[in-house]
C-alpha cells in the first residue's frame, strides 16, 4: 500500500482517539453542571469515536499493515457556558472530515480503490456527524436560553443510546 495512505489512517486512530478524548472531557463538563442529558450524549459520542479508531484499526490490520499508536493530546479547550462545548465540537467534526478527505484524496491519487471504499462510509458518517453537531448549536440557541427549553433539550439528549457501527469488518 502506498505509504502516505499508510501513515494517514494510522494517524487516524490517534485522531479518533483524540475525538473520543475531547468527548469525554465535554461530557464531564456537563455532568459537572449536572446537565446529564448533554453529558450522555457526549459520553456516546465519546464510545462512536473509540470504534472508529477500531476501525481504521481493523482496517490496516487486514490489510497487513503495522499500526503504531501514538501519544493522545490532552483536550485544552475552555468552557465558559453551555453553549460553548457544542460549538467546538461542530468545529471539530469539520476538522475531522477534512482529514478523512485527505486521506480519501491520497487513496485516489494512489489508485488505491480499496482504501477509498473502506473510507465511503466515514465520508457519509461525517456528513450526519456534522449535520448532529451543527443541530445541536442551533437547538441550544433556539431553545436553550429559556430554562425550560434547556431542560427539555436535556431531557431529549438523555434518551440517547448507543448503537453499534453500521461498519463491520
Ligand atoms: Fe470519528 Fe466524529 O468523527
Amino acid at each position: 500500500m502506498n505509504p502516505k495512505v499508510v501513515e494517514l489512517l494510522n494517524d487516524q486512530i490517534n485522531k479518533e482517539l483524540y475525538s473520543a478524548y475531547l468527548y469525554l472531557d465535554i461530557a464531564n463538563y456537563y455532568d459537572e453542571m449536572d446537565l446529564d442529558g448533554y453529558s450522555n450524549y457526549y459520553m456516546i459520542q465519546a464510545q462512536e469515536e473509540r470504534d472508529h479508531a477500531l476501525l481504521f484499526m481493523k482496517y490496516m490490520q487486514s490489510n497487513g499493515l503495522k499500526v503504531t499508536l501514538e501519544a493522545i493530546a490532552k483536550p485544552d479547550k475552555v468552557f465558559d457556558s453551555v453553549l460553548a462545548p457544542l460549538e467546538v465540537a461542530a468545529e471539530h467534526e469539520r476538522y475531522v472530515t477534512a482529514l478523512i478527505n485527505a486521506i480519501y484524496h491520497e487513496a485516489h491519487e494512489a489508485k488505491d480503490y480499496r482504501t477509498m471504499k473502506f473510507l465511503d462510509w466515514f465520508v457519509d458518517e461525517q456528513m450526519e456527524e456534522e449535520d448532529n453537531a451543527d443541530s445541536m448549536v442551533n437547538r441550544y440557541k433556539l431553545f436553550g436560553q429559556d430554562p425550560r427549553g434547556l431542560y427539555l433539550l436535556d431531557q431529549e439528549y438523555a434518551a440517547r443510546v448507543y448503537t453499534a457501527p453500521s461498519l463491520v469488518l
